[in-house]
């Protein structure tokens, strides 16, 4: 054997070796194998919900949209980035936060009666400030005057008031050291940078953090688009965090599937346990995939104090109908103020969501899209045995009219008058004879009770 061919084979047992250990390492990583029957139980709770919280908030609600006076263009959590600040002019931010009237109890009490049945709440945004009391990182609210553990104590009002406390995590960080890329306008050296150190010692030890103090019931990843996140990474990340916790959902930025805004993956073998379209509702549901609508109330996540562009009420709940109506969820944002205060336009909105939930929100939790490709007077969602009419348009002849629906029809009534039995007539469809006025004029719901499946021609 040459001495060239003793430090091959040297390098070939070596890499074997290697393999083996990281093998071994991988396997003890890896969730466990799930089958269908496993993978449905470990979503149930998510699918049943349907209705969520989402919550952006940070040092980005003390700017609240303005820098040195100018009022900087784009979403609120995104200003350091579109005000292209430098790290060392925006991290003193974190020696201001002191939102004193953060009541962690109202906000877990604001979603609960909104109908809300988890909240989803940035842990850390794409700036790197932390939320909670991070032994990995000076950058978090132990180091502002405020000095409470924010998850910490929403993590004990969710329990109390039976919401599902969930964490949406930024992958990417324009704050931290060794993230990669910077910013094309951070002059901080990159030189000694390194993107693995960030994953294996920061990342991972913060979602670490994270799964095992707080018990999340969703991680719900972003930034994955950077150049520098993998497939690989995605699938690393995924297995990690079920690792931590088998019975995790995790969303699917966590790997490099995602289509656009449109937030569904393309064809592949991705990781991820839900698509996660922003601020758009698919034109049709998506048969055997999970999918959660992430929407804002004006036009920002992360407070902005000039942005007053408020969907009304009415558009939300109908929103919730339509999505519910394609098989998605719905996770509606609020962006909290510096002071620790959901702002009072979204609170009236949720109130509003809630007083409608009260009636009709059998309509909406554990439900599954609609039979039909389209009803000219509004939507439907339906569970086994029951059709949810959702009548935006309440008819002027007080005649409902369900073409094609072949079921019989055992019972019908609507959902703010259960006691009353609504007169149906079959007529190569379905007819449903109405009241004069209709219970709610933004979404009232009749409910049909059938025999076995739907059968729509
Ligand atoms: C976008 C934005 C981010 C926001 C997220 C919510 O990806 O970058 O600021 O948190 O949408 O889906």
């Amino acid at each position: 054997m040459t001495s060239l061919n003793r430090l091959g084979a040297g390098a070939i047992v070596a890499a074997a070796m290697w393999m083996l250990c990281a093998t071994a390492a991988w396997a003890a990583d890896a969730p466990p194998a799930e089958t269908k029957q496993q993978h449905d139980a470990r979503m149930a709770w998510w699918r049943e919900a349907r209705f969520g919280m989402f919550i952006h908030w940070g040092l980005y609600a003390i700017p609240a949209g303005e820098w040195k006076g100018k009022k900087i263009a784009g979403i609120g959590e995104w200003i350091m980035e579109r005000g292209r600040i430098p790290v060392a002019e925006y991290e003193p931010l974190a020696k201001q936060f002191n939102p004193v009237k953060f009541d962690a109890r109202a906000w877990a009490r604001i979603a609960k009666n909104a109908g809300m049945k988890y909240m989803v709440i940035t842990s850390k945004h794409h700036d790197g400030f932390c939320l909670w009391d991070s032994a990995v990182s000076d950058y978090d609210v132990m180091s502002s005057p405020f000095k409470r553990d924010i998850l910490k104590e929403l993590s004990e009002a969710c329990k109390a008031e039976g919401v599902v406390l969930c964490f949406y995590h930024s992958i990417m960080d324009w704050h931290h050291p060794d993230y990669l890329p910077r910013r094309p306008w951070d002059k901080r050296p990159t030189e000694g940078a390194s993107l693995d150190r960030y994953i294996e010692t920061y990342l991972k030890a913060q979602l670490k953090e994270l799964v095992t103090r707080y018990d999340p019931g969703v991680l719900w990843f972003d930034g994955e688009w950077e150049k520098t996140w993998t497939h690989e990474h995605g699938i690393m990340l995924y297995d990690y965090v079920r690792s931590l916790k088998p019975s995790i959902i995790i969303n699917n930025r966590v790997d490099k599937g995602r289509k656009g805004m449109q937030g569904m993956n393309k064809e592949g073998d991705f990781r991820g346990d839900f698509g996660t379209p922003e601020q758009e509702i698919p034109a049709t549901g998506a048969p055997g995939v999970d999918w959660e609508t992430c929407m804002t109330m004006n036009d920002t996540w992360g407070f902005k104090s000039y942005d007053h562009k408020w969907k009304p009420a009415d558009d939300l709940i109908r929103k919730l109908a339509d999505i519910a109506s394609k098989g998605g969820n719905f996770l509606l944002n609020v962006g909290p103020n510096s002071a620790g205060e959901i702002p009072a336009p979204s609170v009236e909105r949720l109130a509003a969501m809630g007083k409608w939930m009260a009636v009709n929100s059998e309509s909406i939790y554990g439900t599954s899209a609609s039979p039909f490709a389209k009803l000219p007077f509004g939507r439907c969602t339906q569970k086994p045995g029951k059709l949810y009419l959702h009548v935006f348009t309440w008819p002027a002849d007080g005649k409902l009219k369900l073409p094609g629906l072949k079921n019989e029809i055992a019972k019908a009534y609507l959902l703010a008058d259960r006691d009353k039995a609504l007169s149906v007539s079959a007529d190569g469809g379905v007819t449903i004879a109405l009241p004069g006025e209709a219970p709610d004029k933004i979404d009232s719901v009749v409910v049909l009770e059938i025999q076995g499946p739907a059968k729509v021609e």
